[in-house]
């Protein structure tokens, strides 16, 4: 009989805490799933947008398998408790500049399997807790900005496989401070003088590709003929060089020969200009002598 208030106090408490859950649960978007508290998955519902009414706290938001074409700009700044993003296998085109703010609190997005054609520069913001970004199989993915990663100072895995990318600034990797591992394979990469400060990073951080330089491919630029990388060596790039500064020397040596050509050209017309007015004055004064006598 002593416990009876207890348990009397106790009753509204726990009412008003099961109609907050009961709340939480109501929040999730009618399409999904919410497993828990924090998270939402919305995977393979044939979604063509955003699913509204998303919980403003949710964590792990699951989004793969829909027909999702964009993210807003400002998506991240809304659900800035999101950690955890899967939007696999949809059709983004864009993801506009500053998608992924500052302050954001991302370690893993997953954008792979999309219509991707291009990551500018800033595309990430600096999104310093982004640990695994995915943007492996978007099959029209050519254009790699060499800025695009900077300010993902703890991105650890980045996947780039089976995209259109036929070259890549060596910037854009080398800039990841944390960067262990990075998959490159499956693209048209051309194997060109361009190439060749890709090739020389890839070498010395072959352990960074899970299947080693082994696993990826390039064409030749002279035929097209794909080789492996482990059939190049630095030593395959050193023509680069050579052309490049033997280029450089036909041009300084073309320049040089045309401008010399062109200073003996004026200064011949110069000189002649000037020896032919002195003539034409010494003469004209000779006439005005010859006419005074
Ligand atoms: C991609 O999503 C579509 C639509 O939901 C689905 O039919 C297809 O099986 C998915 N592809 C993969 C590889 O999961
Ligand atoms: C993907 O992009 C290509 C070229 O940019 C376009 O032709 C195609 O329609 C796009 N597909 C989808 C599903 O958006």
């Amino acid at each position: 009989m002593t416990m009876l208030p207890c348990v009397c106090w106790l009753q509204p408490v726990l009412m008003v805490l099961t109609s907050v859950f009961w709340t939480r649960g109501e929040n999730c978007p009618a399409t999904c799933l919410c497993p828990d508290p924090h998270t939402v998955d919305c995977s393979g519902r044939g979604l063509t947008h955003l699913p509204d009414e998303i919980p403003l706290d949710v964590r792990r938001l699951l989004l793969a398998d829909n027909w999702i074409p964009r993210i807003p700009s400002d998506f991240l700044v809304l659900y800035s408790d999101l950690v955890y993003l899967d939007l696999r296998n949809n059709t983004l085109s864009y993801i506009e500049p500053g998608t992924l703010s500052t302050s954001s609190r991302l370690v893993f997005l997953d954008l792979g399997s999309n219509n991707l054609t291009e990551i500018p520069k800033g595309t990430f913001g600096e999104s310093r807790s982004l640990i695994k970004l995915r943007l492996g199989n978007n099959p029209y993915l050519s254009m790699v900005n060499e800025d695009a990663f900077l300010g993902l100072t703890s991105l650890r895995e980045l996947e780039l496989e089976r995209n259109a990318l036929s070259s890549l600034k060596v910037g854009a990797l080398s800039q990841l401070p944390s960067l262990r591992v990075v998959r490159l394979e499956g693209n048209p990469w051309v194997c060109n003088c361009n190439f060749a400060s890709l090739f020389a990073w890839l070498m010395e951080n072959s352990q960074k590709l899970p299947n080693g330089v082994e696993g990826m491919e390039c064409s030749l630029p002279m035929d097209g003929r794909r080789v492996s990388l482990t059939q190049l060596s630095n030593d395959s790039f050193r023509e680069c060089q050579a052309s490049l500064t033997l280029t450089d020397l036909l041009i300084i040596i073309f320049s040089g020969i045309s401008v010399s050509v062109v200073a003996i050209m004026t200064s011949f017309f110069l000189a002649s200009t000037v020896h032919c007015f002195q003539r034409w004055s010494k003469g004209s004064k000779g006439d005005e002598e010859e006419s005074e006598e």
